[in-house]
C-alpha cells in the first residue's frame, strides 16, 4: 500500500479526501495539529471505511518533527490541507496567517527536497482570482488583488510551489483552486464543523435548520446579478475530494507543475442556495436581507473544462444532492463533533 502524507487531515476537505484515499488503496499518514479539527474524526472515519489512518499530532510548522515523520514513515506523495482558512480571522491575525500557511508550506518543501520526495498536491483556492473581470475563472485568468490576508497566503504559496518547481526539475505539483465546498459523506459521520459563528453560507443555513441560530442575513440584494444575491460555484465535498485521487494519477504522469479549478462550471445566488435547501429538506429558513459584506465579489465560478479533460473528472453531485448531504450530516451531528 502506498504511503501518503495528509496535512489537515482530520479537517473538513481532508477527512472526505482521506476516505477516498483509503477506498482507492493508499495508506494516508494523518498530520494535524487540530486547531480546527477533532481527534473524533479518526473514530468516524473507521466507521465509514474500516480504517483508523495513523495519525500525528503535530503542528507542520514545526520542522524538527516533521522531519522524524518524513524520516519514519517514507511516502512519495503529499497532499498539504493544513492551513487556517477564515478570513475575517485573517484580518484580524494577518501575521498569523501568513506564519500558519506559509510557514507549513515552507517547511514540506525544505523536507521534501531533503527526503527526495517529488509529489505533492496543495489546496489553493478561488480566491487567488481576486475580483473576476469575466466569469466563468480558467486557470489561466490573471490572479492577484487578493481582498484579505488569507487569500493573499494562498497565491503566495502558488508562487513558492512555481519557484520550487523551476529549481527542481522532478517535483510534480498539482495547485487545485477550489470553490466553495459544501455537502458531506452520505453517512452523515463527517462533515463541516464550523467552531463558533460560521463564516460561510452553508454551516450558518444548517445551524438555523437545526434551531441553532433564528435566521440567515442574506449580505446584499443589490449586486449585478439575476436576483441581486452573489453568484458562486458550490461543490459537493465528496467530489472535490475526488478532485485529489484524479490529480495525484495525472502527478504520476510526471507532468511538472499543473493547475486546476475544482468546481462545478455552475453558479449558483445566496437565494437560489436557500430555496434549494428549502425545497431538497423540505425545511423554512428565515431569512432577512442584509448590507453588503466588504471583500465579497458579485459574482465567481469556474471553467472546468481543464479539469474535465486533463484529469478525466467531473463534479457528480448536484446543488440538491449538496443541501440534503449538508442536512444529513448537520441533523445527526447538531452539535458537529462533540467528544
Ligand atoms: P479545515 O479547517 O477543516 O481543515 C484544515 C485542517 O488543518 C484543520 O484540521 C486544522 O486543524 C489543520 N491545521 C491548520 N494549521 C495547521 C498546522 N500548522 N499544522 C497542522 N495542522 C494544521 O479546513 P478545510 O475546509 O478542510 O480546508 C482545507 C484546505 O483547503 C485549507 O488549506 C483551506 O485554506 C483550503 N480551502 C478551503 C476552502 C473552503 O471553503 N473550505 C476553499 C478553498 C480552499
Ligand atoms: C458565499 C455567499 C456571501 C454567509 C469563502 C472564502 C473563499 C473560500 C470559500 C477558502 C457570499 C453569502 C454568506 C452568510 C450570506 N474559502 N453569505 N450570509 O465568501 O464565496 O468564499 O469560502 O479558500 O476564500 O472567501 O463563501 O460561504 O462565505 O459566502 O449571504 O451568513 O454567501 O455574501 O455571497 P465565499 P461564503
Amino acid at each position: 500500500m502506498a504511503k501518503i502524507l495528509v496535512t489537515g487531515g482530520t479537517g473538513y476537505i481532508g477527512s472526505h479526501t482521506v476516505i477516498e484515499l483509503i477506498k482507492a488503496g493508499y495508506e494516508p499518514i494523518i498530520v494535524d495539529n487540530l486547531c480546527n479539527s477533532k481527534e473524533l474524526v479518526l473514530d468516524r472515519i473507521k466507521e465509514i471505511s474500516g480504517v483508523r489512518p495513523k495519525f500525528y499530532k503535530v503542528d507542520v510548522c514545526d520542522e524538527n518533527k516533521m522531519r522524524e515523520i518524513f524520516k519514519n514513515e517514507k511516502f512519495n506523495d503529499i497532499i498539504h490541507f493544513a492551513g487556517l482558512k477564515s478570513v475575517a480571522e485573517s484580518v484580524k491575525y494577518p501575521e498569523l496567517y501568513q506564519s500558519n500557511n506559509i510557514g507549513s508550506s515552507k517547511v514540506l518543501l525544505k523536507l521534501m527536497k531533503e527526503f527526495g520526495v517529488h509529489n505533492i498536491v496543495f489546496s489553493s483556492s478561488a480566491t487567488v482570482y481576486g475580483t473576476p473581470k469575466k466569469v466563468p475563472l480558467k486557470e489561466d485568468d490573471p490572479v492577484g488583488g487578493c481582498t484579505n490576508p488569507y487569500g493573499q497566503t494562498k497565491l503566495d504559496i502558488e508562487c513558492l510551489l512555481k519557484d520550487y518547481a523551476k529549481e527542481n526539475k522532478d517535483a510534480n505539483i498539482a495547485i487545485l483552486r477550489y470553490f466553495n465546498p459544501i455537502g458531506a459523506h452520505k453517512s452523515g459521520l463527517i462533515g463541516e464543523d464550523p467552531q463558533g459563528i460560521p463564516n460561510n453560507l452553508m454551516p450558518y443555513v444548517t445551524q438555523v435548520a437545526v434551531g441553532k441560530r433564528e435566521k440567515l442575513s442574506v449580505f446584499g440584494d443589490d449586486y449585478n446579478t439575476p436576483d441581486g444575491t452573489c453568484i458562486r460555484d458550490y461543490i459537493h465535498v465528496v467530489d472535490l475530494a475526488k478532485g485529489h485521487l484524479a490529480a495525484l494519477n495525472k502527478l504520476k504522469e510526471k507532468p511538472g507543475l499543473v493547475i486546476y479549478n475544482l468546481g462545478t462550471g455552475k453558479g449558483t445566488s445566496v437565494l437560489e442556495l436557500v430555496h434549494a435547501f428549502e425545497s431538497a429538506n423540505n425545511i423554512k429558513i428565515p431569512f432577512e436581507i442584509a448590507g453588503r459584506r466588504p471583500g465579497d465579489v458579485p459574482e465567481n465560478y469556474a471553467d472546468v473544462s481543464k479539469a474535465n479533460k486533463e484529469l478525466h473528472w467531473k463534479a457528480e453531485f448536484n446543488i440538491e444532492d449538496s443541501c440534503r448531504d449538508s442536512w444529513n450530516w448537520q441533523k445527526k451531528n447538531p452539535k458537529g463533533y462533540e467528544e
